[in-house]
């Protein structure tokens, strides 16, 4: 496993991160694909083994048991010092007032609530899950700082949002001396390449570590486009992903298809691939519901592809409109 730092962090990271979203109990939370703690916990093992060290949950995946399963799994299977944990705060953890947000009440709430359920002192990676209209930023940096302060978080980090967004929090970090972002989680992959225009060349510029969710465009990216599966027809925040640009997307998953079949390999590794070859990109965040998609993720480490390649995968890209829980 190649281990690089994360942006101009000290922090070594897997250039592969094993996102956590699909490990929860199913009937709580969003997420009814997902799977329990038992079927979770070999996939989790099975990342240590290939030197995964960088997990990734969030404390709105199916309603806290994400973290649960993942804090668990890392207690028994892992060295602590050695793993990187990241989480995320911002989406609705209850109903009522403060129940979700990037308030200081709320992020003060949050921290303990997530190292309660992941079972640790301390998380690696505090991320914001999106942008908070309804606070302001000064107020969300100041609470984060606080955090990092008080030993609750080693880094914190951004999620999704518009590039003038993640500026003003780096900038208003800047100017009163606390603690900066590092890394920017974005929506990335061959079917959604607006971060190219905008977020891309700031994170290059800032030395922030780039760490994609969804590379594999939640697996559209690794079979024909009728095809389905448990996961693509109950996922709702996906449908919503892929619905408007249809004909171009399916042409790239063509490309993708072809790609493969010249060089004789799973799709997934061609369309990770992609992702991993693009600056600068610090670890893409995968998912994986099957003992293969491991195996596929670490294969595409290694696979290099040409310039002819990516301009044949790339060619019939159309531009998107803002997704990603953006618009
Ligand atoms: N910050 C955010 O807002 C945000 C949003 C979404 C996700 N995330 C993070 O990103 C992580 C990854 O998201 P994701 O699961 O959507 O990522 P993904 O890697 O794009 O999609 C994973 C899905 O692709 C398919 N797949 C993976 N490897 C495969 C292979 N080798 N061959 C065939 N199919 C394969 C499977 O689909 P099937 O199960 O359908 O077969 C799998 O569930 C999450 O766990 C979470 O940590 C963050």
């Amino acid at each position: 496993m190649q281990i690089v730092k994360l942006g101009q962090t000290g922090l070594d990271v897997s250039r592969l991160c094993l996102g956590c979203m699909s490990y929860g109990v199913p009937d709580r939370g969003a997420h009814p694909w997902s799977m329990n703690e038992e079927e979770s916990r070999p996939f989790i093992r099975k990342a240590l083994e290939l030197g995964i060290n960088f997990f990734d949950t969030a404390n709105v995946y199916s309603d806290g048991t994400s973290e649960e399963i993942v804090g668990r799994a890392l207690r028994d299977f892992a060295d602590r010092d050695e793993v990187v944990i990241a989480t995320k705060v911002h989406g609705r953890m209850r109903p009522g007032p403060n129940g979700a947000g990037l308030s200081r009440k709320v992020i003060m709430a949050e921290i303990d609530n997530s190292l309660k359920r992941l079972g640790t002192d301390y998380v690696d990676l505090y991320q914001i899950h999106r942008w908070d209209d309804q606070t302001p930023i000064e107020e969300t940096m100041e609470a984060l700082h606080d955090v990092v302060k008080s030993g609750k978080a080693r880094y914190i980090g951004a999620s999704s949002m518009y590039a003038w967004q993640f500026l003003k929090a780096l900038h208003t970090a800047d100017r009163n001396g606390w603690t900066r972002f590092v890394s920017m989680q974005n929506y990335l992959n061959l079917l959604y390449r607006e971060e190219e225009r905008e977020m891309l060349p700031l994170c290059k510029a800032e030395g922030i570590g780039v760490i994609p969710w969804s590379p594999l465009a939640r697996g559209r990216l690794t079979r024909d486009w009728e095809e389905s599966s448990e996961r693509s027809q109950t996922d709702e925040f996906g449908k919503k992903l892929y619905a408007l640009t249809a004909d171009a997307d399916q042409m790239v998953v063509e490309r993708v298809a072809e790609v493969a079949k010249q060089r004789g390999v799973p799709r997934a590794q061609v369309a990770l691939a992609w992702v991993l070859q693009k600056s600068p990109v610090t670890a893409p965040i995968v998912g994986a519901t099957k003992p293969h998609h491991l195996e596929d993720a670490v294969a595409a480490l290694t696979l290099q592809l040409t310039k002819e390649e990516i301009i044949s995968l790339e060619a019939p890209y159309v531009p998107h409109p803002v997704l990603g829980g953006l618009s």
